[in-house]
């Protein structure tokens, strides 16, 4: 039987933190070995909230690609491209985008909640409201069964259900109606316990060295009431123990131990966390370097990339003109 399709992607936003790791990076490299795998560097969805200052993009689409490969994104296994490479997004979206009403696109949440974080009041553009319906064509494209995210993602992916049904009743029954893959325990707290984001300043990036690693650890949140040595703590609300949990698992019933005892104290406890998950990040930390080393090679590897996504989207935009009675 042919393995089932996914797709998936990321905004370039430059290098990845910890969170987008363990929220959808380490569920992708799972993934490889069980499905045909599509990741798309989104580029073109980075305009819909930064459309000003365009001359960064390009560079964080690399960077991105450098991280997925160093934490195993393999391009042998999956096809990585960049979505501006493969014009066929533009006009799946086009034709998709008059298979969903405005009310639909301004009820969905996240898009309500940008609004709200960056005071954009009555100045959303229309191709920011258009977001949802971008991502339904990444996906449609490649005519995915299945879509890897993080929880943030459900109301997207809620929307491309729908334009997928629509246009099967419509016209012609050409789209699966793709299931999201949500990661279990996918959620990392940022060092102080908020979410973590690059733009609240809380994050351990992928590629950062031991000694950036020690010194945000140290920074971290912990139980308030744990004050000095000999403080019992309550390991449950600490961000640091989160920490321990995902990347220190043989020693997290020690640290919990000590920690609800009083014995550890919280300065040991982070470093104790720190070159836990240093250890973790090396082997990607170092195949990162090797990457830097050849950036023409990652450029190769997305021309490649770009030429396999292509012929894919070419396939389904023919059926997709058929069933419309755009092609002869
Ligand atoms: N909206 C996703 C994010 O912000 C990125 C994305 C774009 C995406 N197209 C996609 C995710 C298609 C899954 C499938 O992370
Ligand atoms: Fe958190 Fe460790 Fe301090 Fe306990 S000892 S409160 S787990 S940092």
């Amino acid at each position: 039987m042919p393995r089932k399709t996914i797709l998936s992607g990321m905004r370039p936003t430059g290098r990845l933190h910890l969170g987008n790791y363990v929220g959808v990076l380490a569920n992708w490299v799972k993934l490889q070995s069980e499905y045909e795998c599509f990741f798309e560097v989104a580029d073109w969805h980075v305009l819909t909230t930064s459309y000003e200052d365009t001359s960064g993009i390009l560079r964080d689409g690399i960077e991105v690609v450098m991280d997925w490969l160093a934490a195993g994104i393999d391009p042998k296994v999956s096809v990585i491209f960049v979505q501006s490479d493969v014009k066929e997004h533009a006009e799946l979206h086009l034709l998709l985008s008059m298979l969903v009403s405005v009310a639909r696109l301004e009820r969905n949440p996240t898009v309500k909640e940008q609004v709200r974080d960056l005071g954009m009041g009555d100045n959303v553009m229309y191709g920011h409201l258009g977001y949802p319906v971008l991502q339904a064509a990444d996906i449609m494209l490649y005519k995915a069964h299945a879509v890897p995210v993080g929880e943030d993602q459900l109301p997207h992916l809620e929307i491309t259900r729908e334009i997928a049904r629509r246009f099967n009743t419509l016209y012609e029954e050409v789209f699966p109606i793709p299931e999201p893959l949500l990661t279990r325990f996918a959620r990392l707290p940022g060092l102080d316990g908020k979410r973590m984001s690059k733009s609240v300043g809380n994050v351990i990036l992928l590629s950062d060295e031991p000694e950036a690693i020690g010194k945000k650890v140290m920074t971290a949140v912990t139980d308030p009431e744990k004050i000095r040595m000999g403080d019992p703590g309550h390991p449950d609300i600490c961000n640091v123990f989160a920490y321990h949990g995902r990347f220190n698992a043989d020693a997290v019933e020690d640290v919990e131990a000590g920690c609800k005892s009083g014995e550890l104290g919280c300065v040991k406890c982070k470093r104790m966390c720190a070159a836990a998950i240093s250890g973790y990040l090396a082997p990607i930390r170092e195949r990162r370097k090797e990457l830097e080393a050849d950036e023409t090679a990652i450029v190769d590897m997305l021309a490649k990339g770009a030429e396999r996504a292509r012929q894919r989207a070419r396939e389904t935009m023919q059926q997709v003109r058929q069933a419309m009675h755009f092609a002869g």
